[in-house]
This record gives structure tokens, C-alpha cells and sequence, in this order.
């Protein structure tokens, strides 16, 4: 990914930061932490140049949004819900983010809560008010849209290469057996 002039200077401190890059020996969306929030931060950078916001904001809380190690379905800390209040006690002992970057990491699952106050049988362990995940700025909206798109693209191309690997095993097997 070609990243852009400003942006590298933004987020160079954090993207190069050792607690930061521990973040790609964590599996997510069949890639890494550390590439997701990379894809996530540089979209809401570009998106909020376009629409004229704060751009340097999204930038780093878009970096720092899912800051934290582990699984979210092992772990209560880090569960779908409360992953967004690990990754702001990280980034500030970290990096000494202020309130408004505090608040976009805080509500970026704003998305998640809205279709479990919707459909409540998904994940029953958890119970969600979505109003608490409500974005506090046009930032924290551009965030949480950016984070879902990555996802998706992301388990997309995850399920495309699964699923490649299963045909590709299925050929090789099926060569096997004719040979
Ligand atoms: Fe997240
Ligand atoms: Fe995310």
C-alpha cells in the first residue's frame, strides 16, 4: 500500500513503535492486527481529506482503534464490546492520545451494537445499549464506517482464500487418485 506524504508523517511514530508492532503476531480477520489498523486508519485519513474533517485525528485513532492482544471471544476485557476501552487505556499509557482520539477508539464499534440492539440473539452473552457506542463527532462516524468496510473486505478475501486452498487441496487429492 502506497501511503500517502502527510500520512506517513502523522502515524510514523506509532507505526513504528515496538508495543505497536506486536500487534502483527495477533491473527485478525484471517490477516493481522497491525495491517487492519493500518487499512482502517489510512481509509478514514483519505475520507476525511475528502469530506474536509480532522483528518489527523481519524489517522491515529483509526491506528490505535484495536489496540490490544489476545481473542475476542476468550477473553471479557477484550470482547467485541469492551475492546474499544482496552485499546484507549493502551494508547493512552502509550501514546498520550487526547479525549477527542479517545472518544472515536471508544465508539468505533458503533456498528456492532447497532445490529446486536437490532437482532439481540447474535453473541447472547453480551447486552448492548447502542446509544453508549453512539459517535461523538463526524470523525467517530467515519472511523467505525472504515473499520466495518475493512472487515468486510477483509473476511471477504480471507473466505476467497480459504476457499482456494479447499479446491486447490480437493485437485490435488483428485490428481492423486487418478494417477
Ligand atoms: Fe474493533
Ligand atoms: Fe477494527
Amino acid at each position: 500500500m502506497k501511503l500517502n506524504k502527510e500520512y506517513k508523517e502523522i502515524t510514523k511514530d506509532i507505526l513504528n513503535n515496538e508495543n505497536f508492532m506486536t500487534l502483527k503476531n495477533d491473527i485478525h480477520h484471517g490477516s493481522n492486527r497491525y495491517d487492519h489498523c493500518k487499512r482502517v486508519s489510512y481509509l478514514s485519513y483519505l475520507v476525511a481529506k475528502l469530506l474536509k474533517k480532522n483528518a489527523h485525528d481519524v489517522a491515529i485513532s483509526g491506528l490505535l482503534h484495536d489496540f490490544f492482544h489476545g481473542n475476542t471471544n476468550d477473553i471479557e476485557e477484550i470482547s467485541y464490546l469492551n475492546h474499544p476501552r482496552e485499546s484507549v487505556k493502551n494508547a493512552r499509557k502509550y501514546f498520550g492520545i487526547t479525549d477527542d482520539e479517545a472518544s472515536i477508539i471508544e465508539t468505533h464499534m458503533y456498528h456492532y451494537a447497532l445490529l446486536k440492539d437490532t437482532f439481540p440473539f447474535i453473541n447472547k452473552r453480551e447486552k448492548v445499549n447502542a446509544k453508549e457506542y453512539k459517535p461523538k463527532s463526524k470523525e467517530g462516524y467515519i472511523v467505525c464506517l472504515c473499520d466495518l468496510l475493512v472487515s468486510i473486505y477483509e473476511t471477504g478475501v480471507f473466505k476467497v482464500r480459504y476457499k482456494a486452498c479447499l479446491y486447490l487441496f480437493f485437485a490435488i487429492n483428485l490428481m492423486n487418485y487418478y494417477k
